[in-house]
């Protein structure tokens, strides 16, 4: 969590931090701050969003064409102005930003204040800044070197910005853990947290590994260094990104235009890997270890959040069509527990931002035990698609409200390609039944703005129970995850209280839950256990519950139960869940709209997540 952006060249460094801030704000919004070097090193910093720091710095002097900036998700000390970054070091000549956690600033901090350092605010990151100086004072080292020798005493993770205001022709960039992109233009350096703030100005980045410090100055070629020292040879990356994906374009907010979006993310993310007339699935990405992983004993899938849910329907398909064990762990809980890895094990991580921290340690902890690492990644070139062995994009697009939407039915749109493709490696699946999965595949993006089209019957069924103060969702088979992920968008984004349960699991507990008051919603497709999730809605109508269920074009018997209907078009079982997550994510954008919630920055959560 948490987003950096540093800018050193000839324009005027503040339009472009606030206009980078902005797009990392989905990072993190409690405070934010920036330091401008003009009249000296001037930092402006409030608790806030951007748009709050804007109006703080209206009235001070934002001129200079060095500067770094900075948008916070809180992790040590609260969101106040003091805790905001960047930090000047004690004799204010530095100022520093950061994204992650110095895990070993107590002790730090306890031998800084012997020295006689005095800290302001109860950051970890000020001890950094700190440390840096002293390291910088004590042994009279260039900035860049400071930073070198200070971040060897550092346990943690750390993306960080530097200013020196007696070098103030430099800044200096460092990372472990954290992400960190080197925009490189013509007599220009950008850093940053990811390419959203840079695309504007260059496709011509760096990402920067693990322990490597960037040294920028106008003029030169960026000097990279590893922190033993070594002199690195960055490798520049092209960006494919396209700016008009960064922005609104029309839509009240950005969840709504993602959700919108689905119909081409979803064909992004399958263009050029199924061919119905040849009756095949590739995937270009894991080609070299697809034996591997059909041959597997195991795969286990490690994930966080909505990415789970989608691991979740990844491990129905792979058991169903591949005929291959699978394990799908929350990342967090699998890294601590001392799990059971063997080097003929498949890890498949799944993630969006491909830097969600728990997941990267959890690979981590495969690929030391020999595991093959196998990635899902949406963002391109992120940390987890950089440490796999392989992998497949998902290809959705940037996605920027906090809410996942299409980062989901792309994932579980190429987990079922990669289920497909195993599948007819191994040999486990009738070639009809590859064939129908293929060719209901193809009609999946009409079928997803077909859905659309119901958005006003799913604002009006929201504003029905917007102001409930619990929900449950049901589903069964395919569509367990789907409820799962229903409850989360909900609470997420509305900060309604909502549980996502295997419909047949109600009556052993929630089903005490439910009175006049409870809404319900059951994803009732009339393939799979149709006639047992009619029984299940019968015992929520015998209690007087609300029934809203999401069933398939043309159904009677759901529909004659339920108080509202939202139909899907007629797919294979295996696709519904892409289907029917479109109207729950739907009802969950209107019903927090409705009841007047910030549906992109939902308050405590940040998009990346990148401390543990
Ligand atoms: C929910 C949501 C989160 C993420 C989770 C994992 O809408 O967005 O639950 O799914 O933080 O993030 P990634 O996929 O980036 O690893």
């Amino acid at each position: 969590m948490c987003g950096i952006v540093a800018y050193i060249g000839k324009k005027e460094a503040y339009p472009i931090l606030i206009k980078g801030l902005k797009r990392l704000e989905y990072r993190g919004y409690d405070s934010a701050g920036i330091c401008l070097l003009n009249s000296g090193l001037n930092v402006y910093k409030c608790k806030g969003k951007v748009a709050d720091l804007e109006a703080f710095a209206s009235s001070k002097d934002i001129s200079g064409t060095v500067g770094i900036g900075h948008t916070r998700w809180a992790t040590h000390g609260e969101p106040n102005d003091v805790n905001a970054h960047p930090h000047y070091s004690g004799n204010e000549k530095l100022a520093l930003i950061h994204n992650g956690i110095i895990e070993n600033y107590d002790p730090l901090k306890k031998e800084l204040v012997k020295r006689g350092h005095i800290f302001k605010s109860d950051t970890d990151t000020e001890v950094l800044v700190h440390l840096i100086e002293d390291v910088q004072a004590n042994e009279n080292l260039s900035l860049a070197e400071a930073v070198r020798i200070a971040l060897t005493q550092v346990v943690g993770a750390y993306a960080i910005a530097v200013m020196d205001k007696s070098d103030p022709n430099v800044i200096i960039g460092a990372k472990k853990g954290s992400p960190m992109v080197v925009g490189i233009g013509k007599n220009e350096f950008f850093l940053a947290s990811d390419a959203t703030p840079i695309i504007e100005y260059t496709n011509e980045v760096v990402y920067l590994e693990d322990e490597q410090i960037v040294e920028l100055r106008v003029g030169q070629d960026p000097i990279v260094r590893s922190i033993e020292n070594e002199v690195m040879t960055p490798y520049i990356h092209e960006l494919e990104m396209k700016l008009e994906a960064l922005e609104k374009g029309g839509y009240e907010h950005f969840m709504l235009k993602e959700i919108f979006e689905q119909p081409r993310s979803i064909s992004d993310s399958m263009r050029g890997r199924y061919h119905v007339q040849s009756g095949t699935v590739t995937l270009g990405g894991i080609s070299d270890y697809e034996q591997k992983m059909a041959n597997a004993k195991r795969i286990i899938i490690v994930a966080c959040g909505t990415s789970w849910h989608a691991g979740l329907v990844g491990e129905y398909l792979i058991e169903d069509l591949a005929r291959i064990p699978v394990e799908v762990e929350y990342a967090s809980e699998f890294r601590y527990r001392n799990p059971i890895i063997n080097e003929d094990d498949v890890v498949i991580a799944i993630s969006q931002s491909g830097e969600t921290a728990d997941t990267l340690a959890a690979l981590e902890l495969a690929k030391s035990k020999g595991a093959t690492i196998i990635g899902v990644c949406n963002v391109v070139g992120s940390s987890i698609s950089r440490i796999t062995d392989a992998g497949s994009y998902t290809h959705a697009g940037p996605e920027i409200g906090v809410a996942s939407t299409k980062a989901f039915t792309s994932q579980v749109t190429v987990l079922l390609l990669m289920a497909l493709r195993l599948a007819h490696k191994k040999g486990s699946i009738a070639e009809s039944r590859f064939q129908r999965i293929l060719a209901s595949l193809e009609k999946i993006p009409a079928q997803v703005e077909e859905v659309l089209q119901s958005a006003e019957l799913v604002k009006y069924i929201a504003g029905q129970y917007k102001d409930s103060r619990n929900f449950l969702y049901l589903g069964r088979g395919y569509n367990f995850p789907v409820a799962l992920e229903g409850a989360l968008k909900l609470k997420e984004i509305s900060y309604i209280h909502a549980e996502g349960y295997p419909a047949a699991e109600m009556k052993h507990g929630p089903i005490a839950l439910i009175d006049a008051e409870m809404p319900v919603v059951v994803i009732a497709p009339s393939k799979g256990s149709y006639e047992k999730v009619l029984s299940n809605i019968q015992e929520v109508k015998a209690r007087k519950g609300k029934i809203i269920a999401v069933v398939t074009k043309g159904d009677t018997s759901a529909a004659e139960l339920a108080d509202h209907v939202i139909e899907i078009p007629e797919t294979e079982e295996e696709l519904v869940p892409i289907l029917a997550s479109v109207p729950l994510q739907l009802l969950s954008y209107y019903i927090a709209v409705m009841r007047g919630c910030n549906v992109d920055q939902p308050r405590n959560l940040a998009k990346s997540v990148t401390v543990e």
